[in-house]
């Protein structure tokens, strides 16, 4: 099967977190090699659909909070995932029909599928790039060509970090990324909590790691050290779902208060740039 001029990557035999993530979700790019991991993670924690569910709705109302309510037209989103409708260029050209996205993810079979991430308003522009968040230089100098850093810009690494370990340097990268980003540019972030919960994500973690990819969940002291040096907008860095359920996009598929923390299991917050 081709797709955007691209091979549909064939079946590996080592799961993935993109298509592991899309089966947490509902979605159907997985393998059989994806589904039979998705059997102990689920078993380690439970919650892991929730959990993933709610972190995509944060992602929907922080796309929503930057277009509403700051006015950035510029989206550069690093490690998407695979295409999962509202995708962000849906969210916020909703809003602003001009407004440009980038996205970029080192899975090939996002790659593959990215043409339903094109799908630009005419007014605005959507690109994408194939590129791992551990080369930064590469993803800014592609992502100049769409967006123009001279003014604000959303950077979203939305559960992600969360397999980049420290020896791999996540919060250089972090600075790197937004070093030439323009004063009023925006940090959208989520990240796989270990404080949440009594030790079902620690539990998932571990699988992630045994099974998938090196992997690193952190605490909310160590997910706020992404945010250092930027202007924390309210309510601060919360579980996925307690950030801003005012700005849900609905139809709202679970309650306000219906999801606690400790199933939602991942930290999420949004930052200013002064
Ligand atoms: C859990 S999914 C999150 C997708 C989307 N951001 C969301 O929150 O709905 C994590 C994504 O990060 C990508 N990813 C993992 N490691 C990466 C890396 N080193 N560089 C770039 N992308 C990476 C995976 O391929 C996957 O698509």
């Amino acid at each position: 099967m081709e797709e955007a001029g691209h091979q549909v990557p064939q079946p590996g035999t080592k799961p993935h977190t993109a298509r592991l993530y899309d089966y947490f979700l509902g979605g159907k790019t997985h393998y059989a090699v994806d589904r039979e991991a998705a059997v102990p993670a689920l078993s380690a924690n439970p919650h892991a659909m929730v959990a993933a569910r709610q972190n995509r709705e944060f992602m929907h109302r922080a796309a929503r909070f930057v277009a509403q309510d700051l006015g950035i037209r510029q989206f550069l989103d690093i490690g998407t995932g695979i295409p999962t409708e509202p995708n962000l260029h849906q969210v916020t050209q909703a809003i602003t029909p001009e407004a440009r996205v980038v996205y970029s993810d080192n899975d090939p079979i996002v790659l593959a599928h990215a043409r339903a991430l094109m799908s630009s308003t005419p007014q605005g522009k959507t690109d994408y790039i194939e590129a791992d968040i551990r080369d930064p230089e590469r993803i800014l100098e592609r992502a100049r060509q769409t967006l123009d850093f001279g003014v604000p810009t959303a950077l979203s690494v939305v559960a992600l970090l969360h397999f980049v370990p420290d020896e791999d340097d996540p919060y250089g990268l972090m600075r790197q990324l937004l070093a030439p980003l323009a004063p009023g540019s925006a940090l959208v972030l989520s990240h796989a909590a270990l404080d949440m919960d009594d030790g079902r994500m620690a539990a998932l973690a571990e699988h992630y790691r045994k099974a998938v990819t090196p992997t690193q969940f952190r605490t909310r002291e160590e997910t706020a050290r992404f945010f250092d040096g930027l202007d924390l907008q309210d309510p601060g860095i919360t579980p996925t779902c307690e950030w801003r359920m005012d700005l849900d996009l609905g139809p709202i598929r679970q309650l306000p208060g219906t999801v606690s923390a400790a199933e939602a299991g991942v930290w999420a917050g949004v930052a200013v740039k002064r």
